[in-house]
């Protein structure tokens, strides 16, 4: 896809594009995730997880590594901030969930980059100030 940039004011607007992504991500396997702490990725996952109507409510996998959600399409959601190389992508299996046909969602993208399918949508995050965050969307 084109490179897009959005600006949103609040959460509620990150997720209402997260929404909006999630309904052009169905040639993708990974929307990966870029942007530092507090920018906005959890924000923007519930509102990807909504729009392909997981119900249950989207936390944070800081301890998980990973939460799956059930939806028209099943969601997973990576935090990989604590993922340093590939053995320990291999422990999460990985390679297995990006061939499940879920959408992985991928939260610091920066530490797996060498892992992301050519099937990846990449949103990259940069805080503005408080309410404010500038998003940008494009093919990896
Ligand atoms: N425009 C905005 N979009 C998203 N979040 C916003 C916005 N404005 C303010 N916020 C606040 O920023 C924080 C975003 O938190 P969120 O957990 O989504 O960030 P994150 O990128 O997942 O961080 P982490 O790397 O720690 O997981 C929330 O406290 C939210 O209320
Ligand atoms: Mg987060």
């Amino acid at each position: 896809m084109e490179k897009q940039t959005y600006i949103t004011c609040s959460p509620e607007e990150t997720e209402a594009l997260g929404a909006a992504i999630a309904l052009m991500a169905e040639p993708y396997k990974v929307i990966a995730m870029f942007g530092g702490l507090g920018s906005g990725k959890t924000a923007m996952t519930r509102g990807i997880a909504a729009a392909l109507g997981c119900v249950d409510p989207v936390s944070s996998p800081t301890y998980t590594i990973v939460n799956e959600y059930r939806g028209r399409r099943r969601v997973c959601h990576f935090d990989m901030y604590r993922i340093e190389d590939q053995e320990g992508l291999w422990e999460i299996g990985w390679e297995d969930y990006l061939e499940s046909g879920a959408l992985c969602v991928v939260e610091w993208s920066e530490n797996v980059l060498s892992a992301l399918p050519r099937e990846t949508l990449r949103v990259s995050f940069e805080t503005v100030d408080d309410e404010t965050r500038r998003i940008t969307v494009e093919d990896l």
